[in-house]
């Protein structure tokens, strides 16, 4: 899609993430674990804009030699234009750009939409977590895409 910019979030993206996050999930964030993330130093918390107006957002926690995505959504009515891939290519790169070995994430087992999102980016599914979801008790998948070449030792 043209026209999108993904820039890191700021507090005054935290109402339109949250108007988006509450209809996008059955147990959505609190906004204050939303608003933590800006001062999370692990965290790198993006919002992706048309024309100038948040229409998605994307939360990366950096685990050591992998990155994991620990949530994305877009606005429903701007789905299925290409947005989450363009979030999903973005932490792809910045994760390869810092170095990791591995980019994961959890994704319940019902939600085929962001299931084909992911596996349409070559990731697969490493293992099932029984019962992962609240309220409801629904399975996760973990997934992870492996990033080859990408060996980094730590600095001590
Ligand atoms: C998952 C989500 C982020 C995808 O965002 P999106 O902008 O609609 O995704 P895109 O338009 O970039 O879709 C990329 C590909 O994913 C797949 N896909 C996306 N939505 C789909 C749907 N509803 N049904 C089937 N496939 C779908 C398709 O393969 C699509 O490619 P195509 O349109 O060329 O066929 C969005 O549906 C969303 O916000 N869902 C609610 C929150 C959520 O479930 N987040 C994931 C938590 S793990």
């Amino acid at each position: 899609m043209e026209g999108l910019e993904i820039r890191r979030m700021e507090e005054g993206d935290i109402a339109e993430v949250m108007s988006i996050e509450r209809v996008s999930f059955k147990q959505p964030w609190k906004r204050e674990f939303m608003e933590a993330e800006l001062r999370n130093p692990s965290s790198t918390p993006l919002v992706v804009l048309k024309d100038g107006k948040v229409v998605g957002y994307m939360i990366l926690w950096d685990l050591g030699d992998s990155v994991h995505l620990a949530n994305i959504a877009v606005k429903p009515e701007m789905r299925r234009k290409g947005i989450g891939r363009a979030l999903l290519r973005k932490a792809i790169a910045l994760a390869r750009e810092r170095g990791k070995k591995l980019l994961s994430l959890e994704v319940r087992k019902s939600n085929t939409a962001a299931r084909k999102l992911y596996e349409g980016e070559g990731f697969r599914v490493l293992r099932t977590i029984r019962g992962y979801y609240r309220p409801d008790f629904e399975d996760a998948l973990l997934y992870v895409l492996p990033l080859q070449g990408n060996v980094k030792s730590e600095k001590p």
